[in-house]
């Protein structure tokens, strides 16, 4: 568990207080995004959650919204996994949120929600029909972009499951697949903010700038087909109301390290790139800085080495991985990593909130 007196820590609790202390209610939804495949998404949000939950009191809800299921089977047990794929068709997966609504029986009646004792977090677990359910908002978004009922209804799925998860959580965390489909769209438009995570590579730098073009034009679409609303009451009130996109930030994930003279230097191949991301980000990203100083990096994940593929096959946060040996340093490097990942995402969060509060009033 994480030390209580390290700085980061009690920092990040005295950011709690502050974000409680502005008195608003429900949960945050926050979306992990990057169209880039493999590079550390599952991983961060699995354990970015888990130590948001068992070290920092939060209540944690997880959507694993990417038909790869990869959170999923990183997270539950092989028992678990087994029992609910095993069979012809899963249950109480992301599935039932969509199925009713793609056979016009509207939102389904609840949410298939199911405890993650080891990660500390909730979850509503993912499903590779997921994937079947593509085409179908990618026809309803022609709708919604022309105020259809139908279309907006469909695109404000993920809406409205926060909004129904909302008073039970602090946090609603989406892991999304690697892709600017359909599915991915719906979830940006409907969250509170945005994280990017990211790898130190040159396919990252135009990854970050294809996220920030999308955003736009699925913004400016989707503000059209809610001026032209057949049926203005269908819209989502709280989701709308000054609901601006907010982006916290980067993580940058699995670079390599040397040691010398016991100070660990990022390997040099990485510097290159890792210099020009700060700049790559805010050619593309600024519109959404709150403000000129903003420090959009959160921070830096190193290659933990066996301590990754340790933590999935035992189900369990690498911050928690109980194992001797090489773990126990890697473990301990994993859990100052994120603690102060977790750091800047609150003081992030404050300052982005803040700037959207005062845009607002
Ligand atoms: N810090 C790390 N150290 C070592 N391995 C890591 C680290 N972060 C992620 N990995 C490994 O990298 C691989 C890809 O990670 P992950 O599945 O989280 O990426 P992703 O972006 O979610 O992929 P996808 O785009 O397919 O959803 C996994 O095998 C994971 O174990
Ligand atoms: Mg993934």
């Amino acid at each position: 568990m994480a030390s209580p007196k390290s700085t980061s820590h009690d920092h990040a609790l005295k950011l709690i207080q502050d974000l409680a202390d502005k008195g608003r209610s429900g949960a945050r939804a926050i979306c992990f995004f990057n169209n880039k495949g493999g590079v550390g998404k599952t991983t961060l949000v699995a354990n970015l959650a888990a130590q948001l939950a068992l070290n920092l009191n939060q209540r944690i809800l997880v959507v694993d919204a990417d038909p790869q299921c990869n959170l999923t089977q990183y997270v539950l047990t092989d028992n678990e996994f087994e029992g609910t794929y095993g069979g012809l068709s899963a249950t109480g997966t992301i599935y039932d949120v969509i199925h009713p609504l793609s056979i016009g029986k509207g939102y389904s009646r609840d949410l298939p929600i199911r405890k993650v004792p080891k990660f500390g977090f909730d979850a509503i677990i993912g499903d590779p029909r997921l994937a079947l359910k593509e085409d179908l908002l990618a026809q309803d978004w022609r709708d919604a972009k022309a105020g259809g009922t139908r279309g907006l209804r469909t695109t404000f799925l993920f809406s409205n499951l926060i909004d129904r998860a909302a008073e039970h959580y602090d946090f609603i965390f989406f892991d999304m697949g690697p892709s600017l489909g359909a599915i991915n769209r719906s979830i940006l438009l409907s969250a509170d903010h945005f994280v990017v995570p990211m790898s130190i590579d040159i396919f990252s730098l135009w990854a970050i700038k294809n996220i920030g073009q999308a955003l736009g034009v699925w913004q400016t679409e989707l503000a059209n087909g809610i001026r032209f609303a057949e049926d203005p009451s269908e819209l989502p009130r709280n989701r709308l109301k000054g609901r601006n996109l907010g982006f916290l930030g980067y993580v940058t994930q699995q670079h390599k390290e040397k040691s010398e003279n016991k100070v660990s230097r990022v390997v040099e191949a990485y510097n290159a790139i890792k210099t020009k991301l700060p700049h790559a980000v805010a050619s593309v990203l600024k519109s959404y800085f709150p403000s000129p100083t903003f420090d959009p990096h959160l921070g830096d994940i190193k290659h933990l080495a066996s301590l990754a593929p340790k933590s999935q096959t035992l189900h369990t946060p690498m911050i928690t991985v109980t194992l001797k040996g090489s773990y126990t340093v890697t473990r301990s490097q994993a859990r100052k990593i994120y603690e102060s990942i977790a750091e800047r995402f609150f003081e992030n969060l404050l300052a982005v909130e803040a700037k959207s509060k005062a845009s607002n009033s």
